[in-house]
């Protein structure tokens, strides 16, 4: 796994040419567009009051809910004024999973798009404990992302995709994430496969 000043470089670096790519990628994105829309799906026909993205990109996951205050955090600067460009109404800042410097009870909603596969594998259950503690009673933490059913299909993805695998990925299985979101609290909770190499997720707190 990359260090995070390592991470903030890739994407400080990508921000700017992010959203051209998103539109045709390959390898473990490969059906990007698809997944987002499977994803948000569950919650399309709710309205919001303040929902929240965790590592927001430049915005295309949050976009598609609906909500009178939109907030985003993510690691790479670049990416937040890529973001303020697209959205100038939503409210930006620095954070991640694991320090979203936001206060508790606060977002009826907690989404993240491609992102939490950057979280150390040791320091996921703590995540999903913050997104849990930000979220308000009976709140919904939306999550979709690279991950697989097993080990058996990582690696079998990694000799599909072949030189787009990135080897210094740890992408999640399903089973450790779900073990994951019960620890940290979470309810009521149902996944649903969004793509080739892409699961979804939504937990109620
Ligand atoms: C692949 S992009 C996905 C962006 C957007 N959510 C989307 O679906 O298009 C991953 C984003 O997460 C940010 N990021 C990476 N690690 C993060 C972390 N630990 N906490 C918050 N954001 C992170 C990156 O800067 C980048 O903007």
């Amino acid at each position: 796994m990359r260090k995070k000043e390592d991470t903030i470089q890739l994407f400080d670096l990508w921000a700017e040419t992010y959203d051209q790519y998103i539109q045709n990628p390959n390898g473990p994105l490969l059906g990007y567009e698809t997944s987002l829309g499977e994803a948000s799906y569950w919650l399309k026909e709710k309205k919001f009051q303040a929902i929240l993205d965790i590592g927001i990109g430049t915005g295309g996951f949050i976009k598609r809910f609906h909500a009178d205050e939109y907030h985003g955090i993510d690691l790479s600067e670049k990416m937040l004024e890529e973001c303020k460009q697209n959205h100038p109404n939503y409210t930006l800042s620095l954070g991640t999973f694991n320090e979203t410097n936001q206060a508790s009870e606060t977002f009826e909603l907690v989404v993240s798009s491609f992102t939490f596969h950057e979280v150390l594998p040791e320091e996921r259950l703590s995540a999903c404990k913050e997104t849990y503690r930000i979220l308000q009673k009976d709140g919904y933490f939306l999550l979709v992302d690279i991950m697989f059913p097993s080990e058996f299909a990582r690696i079998q993805a990694k000799e599909t995709i072949a030189r787009y695998w990135d080897d210094s990925e740890d992408y999640p299985i399903v089973m450790n994430m779900d073990n994951h979101l019960r620890e940290a609290g979470y309810k009521s909770i149902q996944w649903k496969q969004t793509g080739p190499y892409h699961w979804a997720v939504i937990a109620k707190k």
